[in-house]
């Protein structure tokens, strides 16, 4: 039987990026008789208008089933003064943390063709290929307890708890080591062992652990500088491996490299490879509904779900291939713009990837 995918479009932007990437999806569909089948769902601030809440138990049921969930992005200054329970972000928070997303993959590879688009020079960034493995479904985002309290003085105090157990390092880490054999046989670990205990025991388990992939060499960093090394010197990465926090600072640091955060994809998956596919940037209010959004980190994550939960890595590569081709016709959404290219709306950039894809 066909594959059966969850796609939720979210808001802002969401709807306008979602509809090239489910125009690819048809196409790969019906071009590779894939019989993938498609259901649409609500999430984020559509759902709290719709339901009052980010995510319905209703639509988590249906993405328990899916084998695979295709996201937009989520939230919206509409929903920023609602009570932090039923915001937007909450829907994604419990999604991940519901469907054990806990491995985060966010690669960070900059386009030949878009070299001029990086903040950083040609020579710092050319051929950039790195995988930021993000741990998602715990630390400091989830640890308990947190809150805000008042103390005996009467001042108020704003607490949090980092935590993370041996076996929840152990998953993420088997992660990491496995995507580094598929690539350059390196991790580095990032975390702040100097000052945080949770971090001493990560740096720890990743030790003993690597004893089981000799071929993968391991290293660990400082987070502080791993954020400079990631602006100095981002190609002596191949893995990047780390907790929910600073992998989400990190990642974000390593887009900018690539140019644009809406070339972007991302995959978050749990235990058996079923995921939930995103792009890394959110949903741009600034831009939403004029057509100009960028749809290519949307359509990229449609290709890591063909690679990781759907086992079809031959049309993840037809797709990357297809959107490659595409910069190299010059074709270029505003955010990638530079002189010389030509630019093209929303829409137009995702028929030029299928016009790519089915020449
Ligand atoms: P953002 O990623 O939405 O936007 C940052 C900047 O990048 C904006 O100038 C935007 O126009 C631009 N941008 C983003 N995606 C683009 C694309 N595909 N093409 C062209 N330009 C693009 O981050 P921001 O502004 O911090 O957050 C906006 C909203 O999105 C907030 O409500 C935030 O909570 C939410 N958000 C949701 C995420 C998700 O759904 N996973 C992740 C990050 C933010
Ligand atoms: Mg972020």
């Amino acid at each position: 039987m066909g594959k059966h995918i969850l796609i939720l479009e979210g808001d802002g932007i969401g709807p306008e990026i979602v509809a090239e990437a489910r125009k690819v999806l048809d196409v790969v569909n019906s071009k590779y008789t894939l019989g993938l089948s498609f259901e649409e769902g609500l999430m984020g601030g559509s759902s709290i208008d719709e339901h009052g809440v980010p995510l319905t138990d209703e639509t988590l049921e249906r993405a328990r089933k899916a084998d695979a969930i295709l996201l937009g992005a989520v939230g919206g200054p509409k929903w920023d003064k609602l009570d932090r329970a039923i915001r937007p972000e909450k829907g994604l928070l419990k999604i991940r943390s519901q469907l054990g997303l806990y491995a985060n993959l966010r690669p960070a590879l900059l386009y030949p063709q878009l070299v001029d688009a990086s903040s950083l020079k040609p020579e710092v960034v050319s051929g950039l290929d790195i995988l930021i493995v993000r741990e998602l479904a715990g630390g400091i985002y989830f640890g308990e307890p947190r809150g805000i309290r008042v103390l005996e003085n009467g001042e108020r105090e704003g607490f949090n708890t980092y935590k993370y157990s041996e076996s929840e390092i152990i998953r993420i880490g088997r992660t990491a080591f496995e995507m580094a054999r598929k690539r350059n046989h390196k991790v580095c670990s990032v975390d702040k062992a100097n000052v945080l205990e949770a971090t001493m025991l990560w740096r720890e388990v990743l030790d003993t652990l690597s004893a089981e992939y000799p071929d993968v060499e391991l290293s660990h960093m400082y987070v502080d500088n791993a954020a400079m090394q990631l602006v100095r010197a981002p190609k002596q990465f191949d893995v990047l491996v780390t907790g929910n926090m600073f992998g989400d600072i990190l990642s974000d640091a390593a887009a900018m490299l690539t140019g644009s955060i809406g070339m972007l994809p991302s995959a978050s998956l749990d235990k058996d490879g079923r995921g939930m596919y995103e792009p890394c940037h959110g949903s741009a209010p600034d831009i939403a509904g004029k057509g100009i959004a960028n749809p290519l980190a949307t359509i990229l994550s449609v290709s890591m779900m063909l690679r990781y939960s759907l086992g079809l890595p031959d049309i993840a590569d037809a797709i990357e291939v297809a959107v490659g081709n595409v910069l190299d016709q010059g074709l270029r959404t505003a955010d990638i713009y530079t002189e010389g290219t030509i630019r093209v709306s929303t829409s137009q950039m995702g028929d030029a990837v299928i016009a790519a894809l089915t020449a």
